[in-house]
C-alpha cells in the first residue's frame, strides 16, 4: 500500500463534535456554534429558484455574492475571495503561505483550525500566551520567530469569545515584520459590529486578510460559505491553490440574498446577544464564571478539568451537548453555544443541579 506524507501521517483528523445521544434521550446539541435561527427566508427562497439549473456548474469567481458584499460592507469586490466554508480559506491560506521553512503562529486558546492548516502545510505551529482567555499582542509580538510566515488570530476568538479592540489589531500588524501574513478571522465579527470596529481597511496596510462566514450569524452553515478580503498579490496566489467552482449555486445565490437582508441578520444578533447575557447572569447566580462574550456562545470556567469533564459526563447523560476545550488549552472550561431557549434552560438546569450535588 502506498504511504501518506510523513506529517500527514503524525496528523490526527480534525475532531468535530461527537453528538450521539444515550438511548431514549433526545440529542440537544449547544456544542458547533451553529445559529438558533434558521437563514433568512429570502435565502431560503433564492436557494430553491436555483434548483432546476443544476445541471450547470456554479459561478467560479462568484461574482452576485462579491458584488453583495462589497455593496453592504463598501469595499472593493476585486479583492473578495469566496470559500467553501472560511474553512477552504484557511487551509488554503497555509498551503500557500505556511510549510517546512515558515512557521504558523496563534494566541494559545486559538480556534483549533489553524493549527490543523499548519500541520497539513507541514508547518511548525507556536503559540503565544493569552492574558484571561484574551489574546495578548504583546505575547504574539514576542512569540515571533525569524521563520514566522503567518499569524492567525480569530477576533472574536472561538472558543474565547473574548475580543480586542480594532486598535490592537492595527498596533500588531504595525509592528509585525512586512513579510508575516497576518489572518484577522472575523466568523463571529457580525456579533460586534455593533461596536463599529470593522476591520475590513486594515487590509490596505499591507500583507493582512480579514475572513468573515455566514455559517454563524447568518445561520448558514449548511451551506458552507466563506469569503474574505485580500491584497490582489495574495488573492491571485490563492485561486491557485483553490478548488475550482467550490460553492455550490444554490449556496451561493442564497449568500447573496442573505446579504441583501442584511436586517434579518442584524435581528438574529440581537435575538443571540440577549439570551447570552441573560443566560450569562443566570449562570453566574449559580455559581458560574462565564467568561466575556462578543459571540453567539457562553465560555464556561468550570474551576477545574475534573470538574469540566464531571460536568460534561453529567450533561451527556441527558442528551446534552456543550463542548470540552481541552484541544483549545483550556480543560478547565466548556462552550456552550447559544441556542433555542428551551435548549438553554435544559442546560443550565442540568449544570445547576450538578452544581447543587456539590459535584465533581
Ligand atoms: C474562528 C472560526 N473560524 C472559522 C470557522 C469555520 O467556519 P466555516 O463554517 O465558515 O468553515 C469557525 C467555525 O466554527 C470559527 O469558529
Amino acid at each position: 500500500m502506498t504511504s501518506p506524507h510523513p506529517h500527514i501521517a503524525r496528523m490526527s483528523p480534525y475532531a468535530l463534535a461527537d453528538l450521539e445521544a444515550p438511548e431514549g434521550k433526545t440529542l440537544i446539541s449547544l456544542s458547533q456554534n451553529e445559529s438558533l435561527r434558521p437563514p433568512s427566508p429570502k435565502a431560503l427562497e433564492a436557494a430553491a429558484q436555483t434548483m432546476g439549473t443544476s445541471m450547470l456548474y456554479p459561478d467560479p469567481d462568484w461574482t452576485d455574492l462579491r458584488n453583495a458584499l462589497a455593496d453592504l460592507h463598501g469595499i472593493d469586490a476585486d479583492g473578495i475571495l469566496c470559500g467553501n466554508g472560511s474553512l477552504d480559506l484557511i487551509g488554503c491560506l497555509a498551503r500557500v503561505y505556511a510549510g517546512p521553512d515558515r512557521a504558523v503562529l496563534a494566541p494559545a486558546h486559538a480556534y483549533p483550525f489553524f493549527q490543523t492548516a499548519a500541520r497539513m502545510a507541514d508547518a511548525r505551529f507556536d503559540t503565544a500566551r493569552e492574558t484571561n482567555a484574551t489574546v495578548s499582542v504583546d505575547a504574539l509580538l514576542a512569540a515571533v520567530r525569524p521563520d514566522t510566515g503567518i499569524v492567525f488570530v480569530a477576533n472574536p476568538g472561538n472558543p474565547t469569545g473574548t475580543r480586542i479592540p480594532k486598535s490592537e489589531l492595527v498596533r500588531l500588524r504595525q509592528s509585525l515584520r512586512p513579510d508575516i501574513l497576518l489572518v484577522i478571522d472575523e466568523a463571529y465579527g457580525e456579533f460586534s459590529d455593533h461596536l463599529g470596529e470593522r476591520c475590513f481597511d486594515t487590509v490596505a496596510e499591507g500583507n493582512t486578510v480579514v475572513l468573515r462566514t455566514f455559517s454563524k450569524a447568518y445561520g448558514m452553515a449548511g451551506f458552507r460559505v466563506g469569503w474574505g478580503l485580500f491584497p490582489p498579490a495574495i488573492a491571485a496566489e490563492m485561486r491557485k491553490v483553490m478548488n475550482p467552482n467550490n460553492i455550490p449555486a444554490s449556496a451561493q445565490i442564497a449568500a447573496a440574498a442573505a446579504v441583501r437582508d442584511d436586517a434579518y441578520m442584524r435581528e438574529t444578533c440581537e435575538m443571540t446577544a440577549a439570551p447570552r447575557d441573560q443566560a450569562a447572569v443566570t449562570l453566574r447566580d449559580v455559581g458560574f464564571t462565564p467568561y466575556p462574550s462578543f459571540t453567539n456562545f457562553l465560555l464556561l470556567n468550570m474551576g477545574s478539568p475534573e470538574a469540566a469533564a464531571s460536568a460534561d459526563r453529567k450533561l451527556r447523560s441527558e442528551g446534552v451537548f456543550l463542548r470540552p476545550q481541552g484541544g483549545a488549552g483550556l480543560p478547565h472550561t466548556l462552550r456552550m453555544t447559544v441556542g433555542p431557549q428551551a435548549s438553554m434552560n435544559t442546560a443550565i438546569e442540568i449544570l445547576t443541579q450538578w452544581k447543587q450535588e456539590g459535584q465533581p
